[in-house]
């Protein structure tokens, strides 16, 4: 079975902590916010993000798939860029970031998209990276008119799913793949991924059957940062990294964070307050809870309110608030945990990455995490 090349697993670059963008292609991406300067989501500003980071050496883009907006006052992620479109666009107009599509296995036929990710990786000349994705949101479903399968048999149909996509974009010619979900007869699919090597595939599943899934399967696992002990994120990457091993298999372990990052603390925790609190969008998050049956009906009142500031607050990703010593301070003790990379995400890309950029990548390649250049 192809193996994704070296190159590829490191992202073309020798960073110990890769640096990704996570949910730049919905607007407001992870921040549940009502402020005017939240993100559009939209082409050109996503054009004009792709290019700065991949110019300031970012390593990787990651969107979300998703299908349907989550109302409230915002219409929070109401419009969203399908991601391998997305994605397809954007490796043509960059030259060493990663970018990944985040595909809902149950949604695509595994055909169309061994061909549609084999084509954004020609575009990307390598880079095309692939979210696998089961899907947990049943209004997402309905919309699609398909039915929402019992948990673990998500899992078991998408193990299918990645087995076929990986056969056709193997050597085999001409082949029947007959399974439990699929029979399908003669499948050809030409041509193969750039550069004899397959594209790199994480997932992020939270539940046992998700993690066994990725560490079977991908090369990127990505895991929720404990908000209070670095001890225990540490430990939480070993138990990934050694369920690998005794699967005979390496796997790169990365996070979600939320970068609010100022000149001085102040402004930082000043700007985190008036974004995510103050003028957050409550009636949005609520709906998301809802979605997720997170009701004071269905957890302890207590929880109810931690869950609710947690998902405005960068829909459950690590807040990382404060100076760029701070700020890299924090990404290098999460390299220290073991962590291969953390994607984050910023209330606007594109007015808060310069700064970052200059401020914080710097500083980490002198704590020994980043390459120099950035590059
Ligand atoms: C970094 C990250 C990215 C994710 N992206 C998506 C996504 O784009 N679309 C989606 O429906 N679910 C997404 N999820 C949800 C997971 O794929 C997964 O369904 C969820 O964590 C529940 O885990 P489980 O499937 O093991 O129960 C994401 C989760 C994380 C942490």
């Amino acid at each position: 079975m192809l193996a994704p090349a070296r190159d590829r697993y490191a992202m073309y670059n020798a960073n110990k902590l890769k640096i990704g963008l996570f949910g730049s292609n919905c607007s407001s991406g992870r921040a549940v916010t009502k402020v005017p300067e939240r993100w559009s989501g939209n082409w050109p500003d996503n054009l004009r993000l792709a290019r700065m980071a991949d110019e300031a050496g970012i390593d990787f883009l990651l969107p979300i798939g998703r299908w349907k907006g989550y109302g409230g006052d915002t219409d929070y992620q109401g419009e969203t860029l399908e991601t391998i479109t997305w994605a397809s666009g954007l490796l043509a107009s960059t030259r060493r970031i990663t970018i990944f599509g985040t595909v809902h296995a149950p949604l695509f036929n595994p055909v169309i998209a061994a061909k549609e990710m084999v084509t954004a990786d020609h575009i990307g000349e390598g880079r095309f990276g692939l979210n696998i994705v089961v899907g947990w949101n049943e209004g997402e479903f309905e919309m699609f008119g398909v039915a929402q399968r019992e948990h673990e048999a998500r899992y078991d149909y998408a193990q299918e799913w990645i087995d076929a996509i990986t056969l056709i974009w193997s050597d085999r010619e001409d082949f029947d793949f007959q399974g439990k979900y699929f029979n399908m007869k003669g499948i050809r699919g030409k041509p193969k991924p750039y550069g004899g090597s397959r594209p790199l595939m994480m997932n992020a599943g939270s539940s046992p059957t998700g993690q066994a899934f990725a560490i079977r399967n991908c090369d990127a696992f990505f895991i929720q940062a404990s908000r209070t002990s670095l001890a225990e994120t540490a430990q939480r990457v070993s138990g990934v990294q050694a369920l690998a091993r005794q699967g005979g298999r390496e796997i790169g372990v990365y996070t979600v964070g939320v970068v609010t990052c100022r000149a001085t603390r102040k402004e930082a925790e000043d700007y985190y307050h008036y974004s995510v609190v103050e003028h957050a969008d409550w009636s949005a998050v609520d709906g998301i809870l809802a979605l997720k049956d997170i009701s004071p009906q269905t957890v302890p009142m207590e929880e109810y309110v931690t869950k609710r500031r947690q998902y405005a607050q960068g829909m459950g990703g690590l807040p990382i608030v404060g100076d760029p010593d701070f700020v890299a301070s924090q990404l290098a003790d999460l390299s220290n945990a073991g962590l291969t990379g953390i994607g984050i995400s910023l209330v606007n890309y594109i007015e808060e990455l310069p700064f970052f950029c200059q401020e914080v990548l710097p500083r980490l390649a002198r704590m020994g995490v980043r390459e120099a250049s950035g590059a």
